[in-house]
């Protein structure tokens, strides 16, 4: 396993460039890894998979350049898989059972989608973000709160102890539809902690006004994902909701959602918090795509704003 979140740590957010060339440093030696913990060697793959879209360019040339190479020298298929695809069949993984057909929610840093997930391979989009994703708005409210990064954890243990009412931050529900919007959000934390002069430089908040700022926002965020779901569930008439990306670590919209899900009637799937947030693991959906015979060519690119 690898993680960069220190490097990006020190940049305060994922710097594109940053993330490729520790991309290439790193995804050898983490290959090397997977293969020793597994107790398998190179030569015992029977296929690649490779998520080739969407995401950073650079970040994801690197991994398909490498799966093309490895499928090539060792004479064995390539898959290509869906980044946000992956995070619903997390739920998969962790369930152990088919969770299909069923209203998937990608909330992650750079997704805010909503589908409807006929099987295991056929995702049909209802909505997604105009602007920012649930995560990059938990980034850019701890960066304005001074929480430093990665922001949504931090925002999610500030929050714990913080009153959700003590501000009215708005709620884009955009009429009836099943789109998202954030920026509005972020821009009114931001007017809260600044006031209108939003260019002076101003000290973070701190204490229990910096709590009750994070736990509002919360709050609000956590809010709009529910009732876009429960429009999803109702407009769809599916019973199953499957939830992943980072954001499905947020305590609070854990507890909301299973709330939802008894209001609903509807069976929720969740996967734990290590399956939340980015991995390998996600790429499973490939042994579907291996069973339907669905298989990539050489000439696979990636794919960066495919969704
Ligand atoms: O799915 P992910 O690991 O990467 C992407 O594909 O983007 O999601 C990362 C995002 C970050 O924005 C991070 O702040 C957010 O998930 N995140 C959280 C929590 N844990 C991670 N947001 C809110 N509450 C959390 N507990
Ligand atoms: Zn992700």
């Amino acid at each position: 396993m690898a993680s960069q979140t220190d490097l990006h740590a020190r940049f305060g957010g994922v710097v594109p460039e940053v993330a490729a060339r520790a991309h290439v440093q790193r995804l050898l030696p983490v290959i090397d890894e997977a293969l020793q913990q597994a107790g398998v060697t190179i030569r015992d793959i029977g296929a690649v998979a490779v998520h080739h879209s969407p995401g950073l360019v650079g970040a994801l040339l690197v991994g398909v350049s490498a799966a093309k190479a490895l499928a090539l020298a060792l004479g064995v298929p390539l898959l290509a898989v869906n980044h946000v695809e992956g995070h619903i069949f997390a739920c998969r993984l962790a369930a152990e059972r088919d969770i299909f057909p069923c209203v998937g929610l990608v909330v992650s840093g750079g997704h805010t989608s909503l589908f409807h997930c006929r099987n295991a391979v056929s995702f049909e989009r209802l909505g997604s973000t105009r602007d920012d994703a649930a995560g990059e708005a938990f980034d850019k409210v701890a960066a304005i709160l001074g929480l430093g990064f990665p922001g949504g954890p931090a925002v999610d243990r500030e929050a714990a102890n913080g009153n959700p009412r003590a501000y009215q931050f708005p709620r884009s529900l955009l009429d009836d539809g099943l789109d998202f919007s954030f920026s509005g959000l972020k821009t009114a934390v931001l007017y809260a902690v600044r006031g209108r002069d939003v260019a002076k430089p101003t000290e973070p908040p701190i204490g229990q006004k910096r709590a009750d700022l994070a736990a509002s926002f919360q709050r609000a965020v956590v809010d709009v994902l529910i009732e876009k779901c429960r429009r999803a569930l109702r407009r769809t008439g599916l019973k199953r909701l499957a939830v992943g990306g980072g954001v499905a670590a947020n305590r609070s919209l854990r507890s909301a959602l299973s709330e939802l899900a008894a209001t609903e009637k509807a069976e929720l799937f969740i996967p734990p918090m290590a399956l939340c947030t980015d991995n390998a693991a996600m790429a499973a959906q490939a042994v579907e795509l291996w069973r339907l015979g669905r298989f990539a060519t050489l000439d696979l690119d990636a794919e960066p704003a495919r969704a």
